[in-house]
């Protein structure tokens, strides 16, 4: 798991936090460039998975670009050195002040998700004197098998444009002066762990794609999102998620025009695996049902399990031989506060410290202040070989 050197630099800093394996994620990001950047597509990183400023520089580093879903998200892209030409903004309640924000920085694209924001973005950008370059969020309605929460391509949730509505926002464009429609955007969910769903999905994104062409609109930019899953199951064993067969589904399946390029949204499959909650056991309690472990790390610092009943791979740092079965479980007021449940694991005591393994995806950046608990700094693998 973690070499020795690693353990040590781990142990001598003040628990819970996070680390993360900045090696695992250039190995990560040598991979996308080799299978997807070399296929000559364009790949955004979803801030919203990851927006830690060291992660953000390596990700840059490697020729991705940004993809934001906040005014925040699009100033730190800027700040961490993403070309506003590479940052595209996304969201379904995207604010008047976010919209000058992405005009003022001359960002790529706006996702938009209805006729309203069309024209609120047109007439914002009219008072700006500008011309706002606009993505078409369709609605795909395309099942992404995943869990109900990050299911995004169904006619019942709230993303995207649907079928019915098309035609009107379509028939809206021409009169909009300060709009260029340069492409159509899908997201149909997130950890999505079978190929089938993208399949679906490419063969929706042609029909639409040629349906809006024939239309006499010219569509540059066929944006599929993201939501490729990761190994949560063997973070140790399988750390880079099969990117190859991933690509190679889309450069099959998805027909692309000569005028056309190809963009996608990766978030969790970027950086999931290289971040840790690193975290220490305060006490250990035996019921008459039940041990628990009781870690100083709770659904603050990592809320996936609480929200999504999302199962993270437990690590003890320094294993003995004896097992035991617990419940490891954090310090807030709340019985939801369940890193896992009837978990074997090697025997801990207190002071013991565990990795919650998984969490460099939708973990820090979903932190939150409950409980007033406190939040300590992140650690870097490049920060302990000096
Ligand atoms: N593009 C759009 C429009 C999105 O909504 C998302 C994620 C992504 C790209 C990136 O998806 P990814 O490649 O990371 O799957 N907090 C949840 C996940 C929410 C995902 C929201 N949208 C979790 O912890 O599982």
């Amino acid at each position: 798991m973690f070499p020795r050197e690693v353990v040590s630099a781990l142990k001598s800093r003040q628990t819970p936090y996070y680390y993360y394996d900045l090696d695992l994620l250039r190995a990560t990001l040598e991979e996308i460039q080799k299978t997807g950047l070399s296929r000559g597509y364009h790949i955004h990183f979803a801030l919203k998975a990851n927006h830690q400023k060291r992660i953000l520089k390596v990700i840059r580093e490697y020729g991705l670009g940004a993809d934001c879903v906040s005014g925040g998200e699009v100033a730190q892209a800027i700040k961490c050195g993403f070309d506003p030409k590479d940052v595209v903004f996304a969201g379904v309640g995207k604010s008047d002040q976010e919209i000058e924000l992405g005009l003022k920085e001359g960002i790529d694209c706006f996702n938009v998700e209805s006729k309203q924001e069309l024209s609120v973005i047109n007439e914002l950008a009219a008072e700006h004197g500008k011309t706002a370059r606009v993505a078409l969020r369709l609605n795909p309605n395309v099942d992404a098998d995943t869990h109900r929460y990050i299911t995004t391509g169904l006619k019942e949730n709230k993303f995207g444009i649907n079928q019915e509505d098309l035609d009107e926002v379509l028939e809206l464009i021409p009169k909009f002066d300060h709009i260029e429609l340069v492409g159509i955007h899908f997201h149909i969910g997130s950890q999505i762990q079978k190929l089938e769903p993208f399949r679906e999905l490419c063969h929706r994104a042609n029909e639409l794609s040629n349906y809006i062409e024939d239309k006499g609109f010219n569509l540059p930019v066929i944006n599929v999102g993201g939501g490729f899953g990761i190994d949560y199951k063997a973070p140790t064993s399988n750390p880079i998620p099969d990117f190859e067969h991933f690509f190679a589904l889309f450069e099959e399946h998805l027909q692309l025009k000569d005028h056309q390029e190809l963009h996608f949204e990766l978030g969790r499959s970027v950086v999931g695996q290289c971040g840790s909650l690193i975290t220490k056991v305060l006490y250990t309690k035996s019921g008459r049902e039940k041990n628990f472990a009781i870690v100083d790390a709770g659904m603050t610092e990592l809320i996936r399990p609480a929200l999504y009943q999302a199962s993270h791979g437990i690590d003890v740092l320094e294993p003995g031989e004896e097992k035991a079965t617990y419940d490891v479980v954090g310090p807030v007021c709340e019985s939801s506060d369940t890193f896992r449940t009837d978990v074997e694991i090697p025997k801990v005591e207190r002071g013991d410290l565990i990795a919650i393994r998984s969490a460099g995806a939708y973990g820090e950046v979903m932190r939150s202040g409950y409980n007033l608990r406190t939040a300590f700094p992140s650690l870097y693998s490049d920060d302990i070989r000096g």
